[in-house]
């Protein structure tokens, strides 16, 4: 039996990006996978209709936090200082990122999945003019919340400062207006909303602000800059993950036909609605209210009389695997994330087994 994967990635793949982890063996060093490498970097720009010449797609082998980590290292020149907004563990993470590299930076700190003060947020940067970026965290994978990044831009363009995102989460099923907002840079990855697998992730950059920090490297394995330099030339400074490569290839060409991020948002909440409405038919409330929540993953209250653990076991047992709650939301919450290639037949045999357990 397949078992069906309700974890935040990775995701249940389709067919056809299984098939295309079979093709041949490949050198990173020809023809052919550079030819692959400029499809997957055109394909990503197209995903939000962003122009070559202004933008690019910078592919990196490494998880989610490998682009976070090189979007922060790369895109902050060295007398830039960074305010964090964080409401929960990713946007922590961007924090502590900034301090291991012992860069400038201060944290804007909001409760786990609170709302984020744009008040506030306006207070930090009017009292500190030397703030250059905000770092900051779209779909905030530790409770479902969708971080609304249109007022937090309108807040950075009044004060002059570049926006730098966190789309892990989002990036491929959520709306993210790159030039609209002002956005500098955007961490993603391929095993979330584009439904390839783990081992590929990328940051979406604006030439014009890596060329501000041409002059510094922070890091040797993530620094943007060595490896726009060389994508450009149809070059990879390192070895690539050439099976994530074929599988996000792939991947990114079934988003398309599918439709691109607006039909994969449409089904994702048409999932995430049936699991919601079954939910709370069965008294299992969710943690925020629909309008506040991405379309990607949503936190539900553990049932009184059932433990995480418990509701874990018997649902793998009956072929779903369910996610935990994050540190202080372990014993109270549980979360169920929709990506990757399920159908709403999986959603309605989710909520039998669950009703099964109760
Ligand atoms: C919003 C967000 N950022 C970053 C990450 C880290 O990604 P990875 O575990 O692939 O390093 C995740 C992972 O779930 C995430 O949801």
């Amino acid at each position: 039996m397949r078992e069906i994967l309700l974890n935040p990635g990775p995701v249940n793949l389709s067919e056809r990006v299984r098939q295309a982890l079979l093709k041949p063996d490949l050198c990173h060093r020809e023809p052919e996978f550079a030819a692959m490498q400029q499809s997957i970097r055109r394909q990503l720009l197209r995903i939000y209709g962003l122009p070559e010449q202004d933008w690019a797609a910078i592919l990196i082998t490494g998880s989610g936090t490998s682009a976070m980590e090189a979007m922060l290292t790369s895109c902050i020149p060295a007398r830039g200082k960074v305010l964090v907004i964080e409401n929960g563990v990713y946007g922590e993470r961007l924090s502590r990122i900034a301090a291991i590299h012992g860069m400038d930076h201060a944290c804007l700190r909001h409760e786990w999945g609170g709302v984020i003060d744009v008040g506030r947020l306006e207070r930090c940067l009017s009292e500190d003019p030397g703030f250059t970026h905000v770092a900051v965290v779209h779909h905030e994978t530790t409770s479902g919340r969708l971080n609304r990044l249109e007022t937090i831009a309108e807040v950075c363009a009044r004060f002059r400062v570049n926006m730098l995102v966190d789309g892990v989460s989002s990036f491929g099923a959520e709306e993210l207006r790159f030039e609209d907002w002002g956005m500098h840079a955007c961490a993603a990855t391929a095993n979330k909303c584009l439904h390839g697998i783990p081992g590929t992730s990328f940051v979406i950059v604006k030439r014009a602000a890596l060329r501000r920090t041409e002059d510094i490297q922070r890091t040797l394995y993530l620094d943007l800059n060595t490896y726009l330099r060389q994508q450009d030339q149809n070059g990879t400074p390192f070895t690539q993950s050439v099976q994530s490569f074929y599988a996000l290839d792939e991947a990114l060409r079934e988003h398309a036909e599918d439709g691109g991020w607006q039909t994969r948002r449409t089904d994702y909440w048409r999932k995430m609605d049936s699991v919601r409405h079954g939910l709370a038919d069965l008294k299992i409330e969710a943690l925020l209210p629909r309008e506040d929540s991405s379309c990607v993953l949503n936190a539900f209250r553990l049932p009184n009389n059932l433990d995480y653990a418990s509701l874990h076991d018997g649902l793998k047992q009956r072929g779903f695997v369910i996610y935990a709650g994050q540190g202080e939301f372990a014993k109270t919450l549980f979360r169920i994330s929709v990506m990757g290639s399920i159908t709403m037949t999986d959603m309605e045999r989710f909520l039998e087994a669950v009703r099964g357990l109760l």
